[in-house]
């Protein structure tokens, strides 16, 4: 199945979803929260009966449009835009989309309107426009929204070749982990002007936190980064919590250039929701470990949904929906699906998954494990696997959240898994993921991850026994945090040594498979295939500074196609 059918699936689910609504509105609790009337789901344009809507000016674009604008969910003939009015501003009425060329619009490609219905406050007057069908393969566009006579910034959208076409190379710009309260977005600023095809964030994009307590002792303030949660705690417990984050990251000018500038593809890790959050399979619900409310399985479904709203709002992307059945409102696991697959013509498969709403908890001893823990959940492994097996392209890549290569701090009796929260809480599932794909002959499989606040690379095997015939099985290429706390944020206090050469090289020595480890810089990679090699460069960008920080070329590796092999590029 390609991109094209994934769409026309997704477009039956969120028919069926809306239909579901009217059926689960009299049902309490998270199901209201997720299936109001006001879910915001892609809307189709139609055409104005009043042509005046399009001619505007852009005085007042930041006041009315304050989270500028986005595109995503890019399909051969489409993609999805993104905007938000300011709810001051909205007084009805209906709001016009334009897409053209280039930025002077002067030969419109697409010209419609969104009724007032559809940008109710029940999404938090967002709205998400569905070009599917209207657009052309491979082919890059300029769009703005206008709303009472105001126009939004331009923005430049992407659609994916056919799947059938014969792509030359295709670039990614990989990021996870941006803490709007431990640094600035200067990544972001150098990722806009990236001559890439599409944005991968693979999430963390957002902290639960206002309290800045996922920073170390030594990281530096940024007081013009303060937050205020709506309900007034420190963590996330609300609809209007979670809406307030999102648009407080989403007022970041260097974000929103990125997104103007890139169709984004997102995933999600645990900070969307809580840190460290898992499902209870006992309870049939999510539980969140860290939360104050964490370990109620009530509390902990009513703040997940509310945090899945938000991200539904926030996000321009192809999402599954499914109605719960009545009786079985509990079932977020039906109602929310983030895994999708994406198809750059013969090039690239991009498959991503979600390893949070269906994972176990991870074990509570270093090293433990249960054969059937699971991290993607059983349904969820067996798509991941058989879209593995469909790809029909060259390059086929995994948007990944968590380190799946074995990471350990110690050998023998004292050898421990530094992060069981990752796939080395998962160890037997990871095994037999990679062993299917051996068995099948996968090749040129490259993984892409965020999560650890690291730049890394090394080899996916199907076991680490150095003494067994285990086998190489692809490449993991760790993106670093945008301004998230690394390992040398933690560490820096401790006179007299240079933790970046300690923990680099205790890391690629007891852990063989690792080529390349640093987690003492913040920025961004980009990752290009092209018909000879997959090629991943790392950018440093200080965080600590707001404006105009350089970006550094840090490190550039390469898998020639057709091996499992990484070879250092001479910068
Ligand atoms: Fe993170």
């Amino acid at each position: 199945m390609d991109s094209q059918d994934d769409s026309d699936d997704r477009r039956i689910g969120r028919r069926t979803f809306l239909q579901g609504t009217t059926l689960v509105a009299a049902v309490s609790g998270f199901a209201s929260v997720l299936s109001d009337s006001g879910v915001a789901v892609p809307v189709d344009t139609v055409q104005p009966t009043d042509r005046s809507v399009f001619t505007a000016d852009t005085e007042r674009t930041d006041a009315v449009f304050p989270q500028s604008v986005a595109s995503g969910g890019p399909t051969p003939e489409g993609v999805l835009l993104w905007t938000r009015i300011a709810p001051e501003e909205y007084q009805g009425g209906p709001v016009a989309v334009e897409v053209g060329w280039d930025d002077s619009f002067s030969e419109p490609v697409h010209r419609g309107v969104v009724e007032s219905p559809a940008i109710m406050a029940d999404h938090d007057h967002t709205i998400t426009v569905d070009l599917d069908g209207k657009l052309s393969p491979d082919t890059e566009y300029a769009y703005r929204f206008i709303y009472n006579g105001t126009a939004s910034r331009t923005g430049r959208c992407q659609t994916l070749p056919d799947p059938n076409a014969t792509i030359d190379s295709m670039r990614l710009a990989v990021l996870t982990c941006q803490d709007y309260q431990n640094g600035y977005y200067g990544a972001y600023s150098h990722v806009a002007e990236e001559n890439v095809d599409f944005l991968l964030h693979l999430g963390d994009f957002i902290y639960e936190s206002a309290d800045n307590q996922y920073r170390a002792p030594i990281s530096e303030e940024y007081p013009d980064r303060n937050l205020e949660l709506p309900s007034g705690h420190d963590l996330a417990h609300t609809l209007a919590d979670y809406r307030y984050l999102y648009n407080t990251y989403r007022s970041d000018p260097h974000l929103q250039r990125a997104l103007e500038r890139h169709t984004l593809i997102a995933g999600w890790d645990d900070h969307e929701v809580a840190d460290n959050r898992y499902w209870d399979y006992d309870t049939d619900s999510p539980r969140l470990p860290s939360h104050p409310e964490g370990d109620d399985p009530d509390a902990a479904t009513r703040i997940t949904a509310a945090a899945i709203k938000a991200w539904v709002e926030q996000f321009p992307a192809r999402i599954d929906y499914e109605p719960a059945e009545v009786g079985a409102p509990g079932d977020l696991h039906e109602r929310f699906r983030l895994q999708r697959r994406f198809r750059f013509g013969d090039l690239t498969t991009l498959v991503l998954t979600d390893e949070r709403l269906f994972r176990d908890p991870p074990p509570a001893f270093a090293n433990g494990d249960k054969p059937d823990r699971t991290m993607l959940g059983t349904d969820q492994r067996q798509w991941f696997l058989d879209a593995i097996d469909d790809a029909e392209t060259q390059w086929t890549v995994w948007g990944n959240e968590v380190l799946t290569m074995p990471l350990e701090m110690g050998t023998g009796a004292i050898g421990s898994y530094l992060n069981r929260d990752a796939w080395d809480g998962y160890r037997d599932e990871y095994r037999t993921i990679m062993r299917h794909l051996a068995r099948n002959g996968t090749s040129n499989f490259i993984t892409l991850t965020g999560d650890l606040h690291t730049a890394m690379a090394g080899y996916q095997r199907t076991g680490y026994d150095p003494f067994s015939d285990d086998e190489r099985v692809g490449v993991e290429f760790m993106t670093p945090a945008v301004t998230s706390v690394n390992l040398s944020e933690i560490v820096l206090g401790i006179d007299d040594i240079d933790p970046f050469d300690v923990t680099e090289q205790a890391v690629t020595t007891l852990n063989p498979h690792i080529e390349f480890f640093d987690s003492s810089i913040w920025g961004y990679s980009i990752v290009e295939f092209t018909g000879d090699a997959c090629t991943y460069t790392v950018y440093s960008v200080d965080k600590s500074v707001k404006e105009s920080p350089r970006k550094q070329r840090h490190e550039t590796l390469r898998v020639p196609a057709g091996t499992t092999e990484i070879e250092s590029v001479e910068r």
